[in-house]
C-alpha cells in the first residue's frame, strides 16, 4: 500500500512571534511540494493561530491536547480549540510529555481519541528507552505501547511517530538496520490490531533526524517520514530534511 508521506517539525517550547518568519519561508520552499508529501509544523500552542495564516501548503498541529471536552480544566487545551485556531494534527504521547506529565499509554490512548473525534490526525509517539534497547526489549516495550496507546476505532488518518527516547535532542540515532527493524514489526503490529486501517496508518521515524541523515532515514523500508525537533526551528534545515525525501527527489 503506498501511503503518501509525512513530514513534520515539531518546535516544542521553543518559538516567537519572530519566528513566524521561518515558517513562512519553509512554505515558499515547500510551495510546489502539496501533491507528493505532506508537511506540518507543531508550533506552541501561543503561536497556533497565527501560524495557520501564514503557512500556506504547511499544515499545522499542537503538540498535546486534553483528553476531554471544554471544561474547567486550566492551562489546559481541547482538541477542538486546537482545530478551532486551524489545526490539523495534533501530538500525543510524546516522551517528554509522558516524562514531563506523567502521561500513560491510557492518556495517551484517550487524547489520541479526543483528537480523532475534534478531526484532528493525531501523531501517537512510542519508543524505547536506552535500556530497553539493551536488554533487548525495544521491539517488544514498542508493541505494547502501540496495542494500548490506539483507540480501537482509530482510523487510517491516525500516524504513529517512532522516537526511541534516547535519540531524541541527543545526536544519536539508531541504524538503517534497526530502524527498519523496528518499523517492519510496528507495520506487522498494526496490521494485525486494526487491518486495512492499520496498513494505511504513517509510521515517522523521530530522534536527532537532521539532513545530513535523512535521506538514509528515509530509505529504510517502512518509514513513511519523519517527525523533527531542533531541526525543524530554522527553514533551511527543514526544508533541506524535506528534499532529502525521495518523492520530493522526483520533482
Ligand atoms: P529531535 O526531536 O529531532 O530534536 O531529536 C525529535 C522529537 O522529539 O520529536
Amino acid at each position: 500500500m503506498s501511503r503518501r508521506p509525512l513530514i513534520a517539525g515539531n518546535w516544542k517550547m521553543f518559538g516567537r512571534q519572530a519566528d513566524l518568519g521561518e515558517l513562512e519561508a519553509l512554505s515558499t520552499a515547500v510551495a510546489d511540494l502539496g501533491d507528493v508529501l505532506d508537511v506540518a509544523i507543531c508550533p506552541p500552542a501561543t503561536l497556533l493561530a497565527a501560524a495557520c495564516r501564514v503557512a500556506g501548503p504547511v499544515r499545522i498541529g499542537g503538540q498535546d491536547c486534553h483528553p476531554g471536552a471544554d471544561g474547567p480544566h486550566t492551562g489546559d487545551l481541547s482538541a477542538a480549540m486546537l482545530a478551532d485556531a486551524g489545526a490539523r494534527y495534533c501530538i500525543v504521547g510524546h516522551s517528554e510529555r509522558r516524562r514531563d506529565h506523567g502521561d500513560t499509554d491510557a492518556t495517551v490512548r484517550a487524547k489520541a481519541a479526543a483528537a480523532a473525534a475534534a478531526g484532528l490526525a493525531p501523531i501517537i509517539c512510542v519508543g524505547e528507552t536506552l535500556e530497553e534497547r539493551k536488554d533487548g526489549r525495544a521491539i517488544a516495550v514498542v508493541e505494547s505501547q502501540l496495542a494500548q496507546s490506539i483507540a480501537e476505532m482509530a482510523d487510517a488518518a491516525t500516524v504513529i511517530a517512532y522516537e526511541p527516547v534516547w535519540a531524541i535532542g541527543t545526536g544519536l540515532t539508531p541504524t538503517p538496520a534497526e530502524i527498519g527493524a523496528m518499523h517492519a514489526a510496528v507495520r506487522a503490529r498494526l496490521v494485525g490490531l486494526f487491518g486495512a486501517a492499520g496498513a494505511g496508518m504513517r509510521v515517522l521515524y523521530g530522534g536527532s533526524v537532521k539532513p545530513a541523515n535523512a535521506a538514509e532515514i528515509f530509505a529504510v523500508a517502512d518509514v513513511d517520514g519523519a517527525l523533527v525537533g531542533a531541526a525543524s526551528l530554522k527553514a533551511a534545515d527543514f526544508a533541506a530534511i524535506i528534499a532529502a525525501h525521495p518523492a520530493a527527489a522526483v520533482r
